[in-house]
């Protein structure tokens, strides 16, 4: 039987007390606890070292694994007790751990790639558009999105999945789609509904 939901104080995912809450009460059923194989075989048949950043990384164990293929990587997030975890878990990578609001954020460096897990999807739809708008804005002609999306009708999210016609009209007019392959091992809220793609900016 699944565990009871404990009750929280903030209802709207759009405040970062809305996700330290859930941290804090380890209520986090997008927590993988590692990296996901698609990302793993993406960096390690990507020529590198890559810029990448990772928006709304939560507890960031990509960041170690993008960092041991000597990426230059960041993982950002607004949520005080994600960052929190975050350095705790990636070790001698915590230094490359920002809080910080993915719309406020400016990367140091030009970056080659956003990776997108449980982020897009954390977010009501009518804040997608703006998701899609700064993607496009921090990254280059040739700059790669690419990671998790999930897909299906889920208006109680979050997770809030995203249609595919609707992926395309938000993606389409500044990105192009070059990778898009099924998932072998994703966790149980995400399962058969999410895929692995790879957008590259136009
Ligand atoms: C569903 S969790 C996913 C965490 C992580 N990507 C993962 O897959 O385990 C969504 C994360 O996005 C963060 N987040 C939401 N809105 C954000 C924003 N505007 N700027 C930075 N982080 C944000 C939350 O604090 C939370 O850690």
């Amino acid at each position: 039987m699944a565990a009871p939901v404990p009750a929280f104080a903030s209802r709207d995912p759009l405040s970062p007390g809305f996700w330290d809450e859930r941290f804090e009460q380890a209520f986090t059923p997008w927590e993988r606890g590692g990296v996901a194989q698609g990302l793993r075989k993406f960096v390690a048949r990507t020529p590198g070292p890559l810029s990448a950043l990772i928006p709304g990384c939560g507890s960031g164990h990509e960041l170690a694994c993008m960092m041991e293929a000597s990426w230059d990587a960041t993982a950002i997030d607004f949520s005080p007790a994600a960052v929190q975890i975050a350095r705790a878990g990636v070790g001698q990578w915590a230094g490359r751990v920002v809080e910080a609001d993915f719309f406020a954020y400016a990367p140091p460096r030009q970056l080659d790639l956003i990776y997108e897990q449980a982020f897009l999807c954390a977010m009501p739809p009518s804040m997608w558009p703006r998701i899609a708008a700064r993607w496009a804005e921090l990254l280059p002609s040739g700059g790669l999105l690419a990671g998790f999306f999930f897909f299906g009708e889920s208006p109680k999210g979050p997770p809030f999945g995203i249609e595919r016609a609707a992926l395309d009209a938000l993606l389409l007019p500044e990105f192009e789609c070059i990778e898009d392959s099924e998932v072998a091992d994703s966790l149980p809220v995400f399962a058969g509904k999410e895929r692995w793609m790879v957008w590259r900016r136009r």
